[in-house]
């Protein structure tokens, strides 16, 4: 039994611990990260899930970061780093973070979620690559792992171009100001 929480600044070490053993050495060095780097977390979309035993274990994590797409610099939210402790794979809790971060993410009016990862796994939550063909990131990113999920009718139509570092006013620009960070 697992409990769902939003992150907090105490989760931090055991977090990048947690990343450090689910993901091969040097994850900071994929392309998602530089989309990442000095740019703040969606932090109503940070969960984790801990185990209800007294130690309270921490069993999985996924983090959200807003990115912009396109020379419309559409708003989207990018889906990761998701893991489920090594030990703790194959149990639920990575599809539970999924599940519960796109509820959070709808009602919070994010209209679209992109990841890079495989579509055999993702498919299941709505995340296609033919939703995403005509989205590009920065090399070396192999693009039949750019897969695409709309969160509200219509969310991907239009949507292509390369993506980009989330900016100050891109929410507003995009005419979503309840979108925040
Ligand atoms: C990917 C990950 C988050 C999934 O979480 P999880 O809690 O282990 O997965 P779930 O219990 O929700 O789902 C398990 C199912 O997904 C399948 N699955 C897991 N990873 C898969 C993959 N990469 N491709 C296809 N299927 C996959 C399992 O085979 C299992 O299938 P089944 O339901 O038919 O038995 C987890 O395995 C993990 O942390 N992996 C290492 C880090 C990683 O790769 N993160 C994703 C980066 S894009």
């Amino acid at each position: 039994m697992v409990t769902v929480s939003q992150e907090t600044p105490d989760d931090r070490w055991e977090i990048e611990a947690l990343l450090d053993s689910a993901f091969a050495p040097g994850r900071t060095g994929l392309s998602s990260y530089r989309l990442r780097e000095g740019v703040e977390p969606v932090r109503a979309l940070c969960l984790t899930a801990r185990d209800a035993d007294e130690g309270r274990t921490l069993a999985g994590t996924i983090r959200f970061w807003p990115i912009a797409i396109g020379e419309a610099r559409a708003p989207a939210l990018l889906l990761g780093p998701v893991a489920a402790h090594p030990t703790r794979q194959g149990e639920g809790i990575g599809a539970l973070l999924i599940l519960e971060g796109l509820e959070r993410a709808e009602a919070a009016g994010w209209h679209r979620c992109i990841l890079i990862g495989d579509e055999p796994y993702y498919a299941r939550f709505g995340f296609r690559r033919a939703l995403a063909e005509r989205i590009t990131f920065p090399p070396p990113t192999n693009p039949n792992r750019i897969l695409a999920r709309a969160l509200v009718d219509g969310g991907m139509d239009g949507i292509e171009g390369p993506v980009h570092r989330w900016r100050a006013g891109d929410g507003e620009a995009a005419g979503d100001p309840s979108i925040e960070t």
